[in-house]
């Protein structure tokens, strides 16, 4: 019987796990996601879509990993067959692009640590963000040259990653993850106790908070929710299948996903309110209202907070080196899981030996990121990003939610494993959510992407994403999110090695 790495322990598996779903979007997509959605009203979709997408699937994944024992295509291959294997490709691919892009992130968040050492980034931020850091060029879509600043610390990142995922499944994840995540929450709580003490952070959290409940009767709000907690809870892509494929023959499942799920929330939660008290004092300094300095993404991260850090009254280094090793380490902790995926698909695929596939998966992924790190690097990644979140994960979710409910039929089973093993039993909820609610909603969500995208409505000249030429799009969007999923059928036509067609242990 082959022989599969398992989790040392129980908390080794929730700590990793935590770690894969605690990660950028936690910090950077959360707050502002939420603020702009209604503020305290948003709390209302994102805990609908926690409990009738989030927890189910990632029940629902933690039951397929665990019982099938295998990386997400044989998981799948054990499940259906041939019929449902590239289901786990798809995934596979998804979460590969995603690591191609997520480690250049976490390599600008390192060299933001060394930077914050005298806020090496002066009084303009932004101008030495796009200027001296990303050498920004002008024209989406060409590369124009490597920015030697950012690849250095990308193959740093690279060199971590590599070094975790060879000592292996509890050598080297689980151990990384019992490290990481204490310190990223003591680190993370030291920054939102200093943020809600700064003159002003009532404010912010006043915005955060203030419940706009008008907003309610908008679609898009819930669409949002929905959008948000696939990315943030690593489901729909691969990730939570790996991981459980690691779990012990006899493993609680249920409990551990809604440990996960609240855990993963509750990170999400303090993030907004650190963001916003820090964004409060801001404009209480700027006396502007919080409004005019509210942002997400790369603009919150590398251009706002070091804004917010030179203005801080006391401790700015310290609390500059806090926030982006607090970046390094959620981003690390999540990376690691997305290369999981394929270092295991390879693996089981191939019979290749783990370092083998480590060696190949991650190679190939560092070599694609490079492309990152280029002065056209920004705008790739925004497209790729947006791109395979909304056509590669939200997509999966869906796809894989019709075919395991629906196609085949597998939900009654499931719950049968689940419960047998688990401290609780799944409510009738589990089943109406997976059977109704999240295919009906990302349905819609689906539909709506797909007319926004497909019939140019995005409000700006160009009519797409971001104002984005139709070439670029193509190129840096479209192309993306099709390739992975044709990536992911061709790989499923391939002949499995004898080893994984050896029985393995089930009940
Ligand atoms: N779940 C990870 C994040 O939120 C990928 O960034």
């Amino acid at each position: 019987m082959e022989q599969r790495s398992q989790w040392g322990t129980r908390a080794g598996f929730i700590m990793a796990a935590v770690g894969s779903a605690v990660g950028l979007g936690n910090i950077w997509r959360f707050p502002y996601v939420a603020y702009e959605n209604g503020g305290g009203a948003f709390f209302i979709p994102y805990l609908f879509a926690l409990l009738t997408a989030g927890i189910p699937i990632l029940i629902m994944e933690f039951t397929i990993g665990q019982k099938y024992r295998g990386s997400a295509p044989l998981s799948f291959f054990r499940m259906e067959g041939k019929k449902a294997e590239w289901l786990g490709w798809w995934g596979i691919f998804v979460a590969f692009a995603i690591s191609t892009y997520y480690a250049v992130i976490i390599a600008w968040a390192m060299k933001y640590t060394i930077y914050s050492f005298g806020q090496k980034w002066g009084s303009d931020t932004e101008g030495f963000l796009y200027n001296s850091v990303l050498h920004l060029g002008d024209t989406p879509g060409q590369a124009g040259g490597y920015v030697p600043g950012v690849l250095i610390p990308l193959i740093l990142v690279w060199v971590i990653v590599f070094a975790i995922l060879f000592a292996g499944v509890k050598k080297g994840i689980e151990m990384a993850n019992r490290i990481f995540i204490p310190t990223l929450v003591v680190v993370f709580l030291a920054i939102v106790i200093r943020a809600v003490t700064l003159p002003g952070a009532l404010s912010g959290l006043d915005a955060f908070f203030k419940p706009d409940l008008s907003q309610l009767a908008n679609g898009t709000v819930w669409v949002a929710a929905y959008g948000h907690i696939f990315f943030s809870l690593s489901i729909a892509f691969a990730i939570m299948i790996t991981y459980s494929s690691y779990l012990p023959r006899k493993s609680d499942i249920t409990n551990n996903a809604f440990i996960t799920g609240f855990a993963n929330s509750g990170f999400e939660l303090l993030a907004g309110i650190g963001v916003f008290a820090a964004l409060g004092f801001m404009a209480a300094q700027a006396n502007v209202p919080v409004s005019e300095v509210a942002t997400a993404g790369v603009g919150l991260a590398f251009a706002v907070f070091p804004q917010i850090i030179n203005e801080f009254p006391g401790l700015n280094s310290l609390f500059g080196v806090l926030f982006f090793l607090s970046l390094v380490l959620a981003g690390l902790t999540s990376l690691i899981s997305i290369c999981e995926t394929y270092v295991s698909g390879l693996a089981d695929k191939f019979g290749i030996s783990r370092n083998k596939a480590v060696l190949f998966g991650a190679g190939i992924a560092f070599l694609v990121s490079t492309l990152f790190a280029t002065r056209g690097g920004l705008y790739f990644l925004d497209a790729v990003d947006y791109f395979i979140n909304q056509f590669g994960v939200a997509a999966l979710g869906l796809v894989e939610v019709i075919a395991v409910a629906w196609v085949f039929r597998k939900l009654d089973l499931f719950k049968t494993h689940a419960d047998s093993m688990s401290d609780i039993r799944i409510g009738g909820w589990w089943k109406l959510s997976l059977m109704v609610i999240t295919p009906v909603v990302l349905s819609i969500m689906m539909i709506d992407l797909l007319r926004e995208n497909l019939g140019k409505r995005f409000d700006n000249p160009t009519g797409n994403y971001e104002g984005y030429s139709d070439a670029f799009i193509m190129g840096a969007g479209w192309s993306v999110a099709i390739g992975v999923l044709v990536l992911g059928i061709v790989f499923s036509l391939f002949k499995w090695n004898s080893r994984a067609m050896q029985p393995y242990d089930r009940d």
